[in-house]
């Protein structure tokens, strides 16, 4: 019998990666309070009408990659009901919202949510057809301030807080404006009329979504249509004064409080509720699967699923991607620990016992040295010391004589003359 194994695109967590997973979501919890929101948590599967009028039809989360079943009818009389894994978490909070009727007190709802989500994706480093999101919105009806750019900045500053406090470092903000429900029309218009004469030298998927949903081939990725995506129109150009007066007063309310952001004029996001804001955080470590969060407002969404009117902006970290980024920086910082301060590189055996009395020295003040041996080819010097230390020190004939040597730091590259007298202090700095 053959053994069974995870479906391809799932995975089983153990200990002590578990742990990692656990530590992530209890400080996710604990600066998520410190906001004030609560936690929702919604069923795992929904109506599929849900994602298709809330997602958009056109996506490709809804038009390829949904696991959907017709569920048995229980009766002759009843009709099979189309029911869906939920490949995202916003949809079914707004549901939610709205069932509960929370818009009617009047206040705005603050809420996160931790759970698995499905999407039949090109599993790949950092995809899979189950993933985990640790997300949160903040919706509420008008009279609450949930349109307010300052709900917008909040969000922001708490998710930069959150990394901060997790440790992530090199993450990048991505953020732009994709314009209200009034700017899409004229700005779908520009886009068709730009792609009418040039689609078809594009891919098959982009010739399709120039068709059907113009916004998504500006993400996308093909390489071969890359050189007429740079010359599309622009979303900004097409924002009415609202929707730029809301996003400067969004980037506004970021540099008040030093949260820092690269307004990115090029990104779009792959479901179709989003208007005004739109951001992504990424971080270069995840390679191709770059994107560690993503989120927006979505002022339109509860009335498309035919609620009141109830805008919002919330946000889902990809906790797999997040999981994967701490660990790559933990192991780099461990190796960087156990790196030696320098190693030392006499230039041939007749500096070896001047070598020895450096290396001493240095230790004494307290760094970690590595000494080589002057029988060795520079090459062979270069190499060892790289793999040991963060620095390498020349130690030759000249250097003897002049009391300068020449330090090379492997990770910025640069190669100064240090006065002996300055070594172990300049040995001692490093970032
Ligand atoms: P999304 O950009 O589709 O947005 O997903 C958010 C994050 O989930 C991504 O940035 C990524 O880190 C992670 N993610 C998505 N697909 C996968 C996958 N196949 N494997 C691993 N990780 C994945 C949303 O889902 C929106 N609901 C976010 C939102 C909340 N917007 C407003 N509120």
């Amino acid at each position: 019998m053959s053994t069974l194994k995870a479906v391809r695109g799932t995975r089983d967590l153990l200990p002590p990666e578990t742990e990692l997973w656990n530590r992530v979501e209890a400080t996710a919890r604990r600066v998520f309070a410190r906001y004030n929101f609560g936690e929702i948590r919604t069923p795992i599967f929904e109506d599929t009408q849900l994602f298709a009028r809330g997602v958009g039809e056109e996506t490709d989360i809804v038009s390829k990659e949904m696991y959907t079943w017709d569920d048995r009818a229980r009766a002759q009389s009843e009709k099979a009901q189309s029911l869906t894994l939920r490949p995202e978490n916003t949809a079914g909070v707004v549901r939610a919202y709205i069932e509960h009727k929370l818009g009617e007190t009047g206040l705005l709802q603050k809420l996160y949510y931790i759970g698995p989500q499905f999407r039949r994706e090109r599993p790949q480093k950092g995809r899979y057809r189950q993933f985990w999101q640790i997300g949160a919105e903040v919706i509420g009806p008008p009279s609450a301030g949930s349109e307010s750019p300052l709900r917008d900045a909040e969000v922001l500053e708490m998710l930069a807080t959150l990394l901060n406090e997790l440790g992530i470092t090199g993450w990048t903000l991505e953020i732009n404006s994709v314009g209200s429900a009034t700017d899409r029309p004229r700005y779908l218009a520009a886009l068709r009329e730009a792609l009418a004469p040039v689609k078809h030298k594009m891919s098959e998927d982009n010739q399709r979504r120039a068709e059907t949903n113009p916004l998504r081939v500006l993400d996308s990725k093909d390489p071969q249509d890359q050189e007429i995506i740079e010359k599309l129109p622009k979303v900004a150009d097409y924002l009415d004064e609202d929707s730029k007066t809301h996003f400067t007063a969004v980037l506004a309310a970021l540099d008040a409080c030093g949260v820092s952001y690269h307004v990115n004029p090029r990104l779009v996001r792959g479901l179709d509720y989003y208007t005004r804001t739109a951001f992504e955080f990424t971080h270069s470590g995840l390679g191709a699967q770059n994107a560690l969060l993503g989120g927006g407002r979505y002022d339109g969404l509860s009335e498309a699923i035919g609620g009141p009117k109830a805008p919002g902006i919330g946000f889902a970290i990809g906790l797999d991607r997040l999981v994967l980024t701490l660990q790559a920086q933990q192991e780099q910082e461990q190796q960087q620990a156990a790196l030696a301060d320098a190693f030392i590189a006499p230039l041939g055996e007749a500096q070896n016992p001047a070598a020895l009395e450096l290396a001493r020295d240095l230790r004494r003040s307290g760094l970690h040295i590595e000494l080589g041996d002057g029988s060795f080819r520079l090459k062979k010097s270069f190499e060892i010391a790289n793999k040991l230390a963060r620095k390498i020190v020349l130690f030759g004939e000249d250097e003897l004589r002049s009391g300068i040597l020449t330090v090379k730091d492997f990770a910025t590259g640069e190669q100064t003359k240090i006065p002996r007298a300055e070594l172990a202090r300049t040995l001692k700095s490093h970032p």
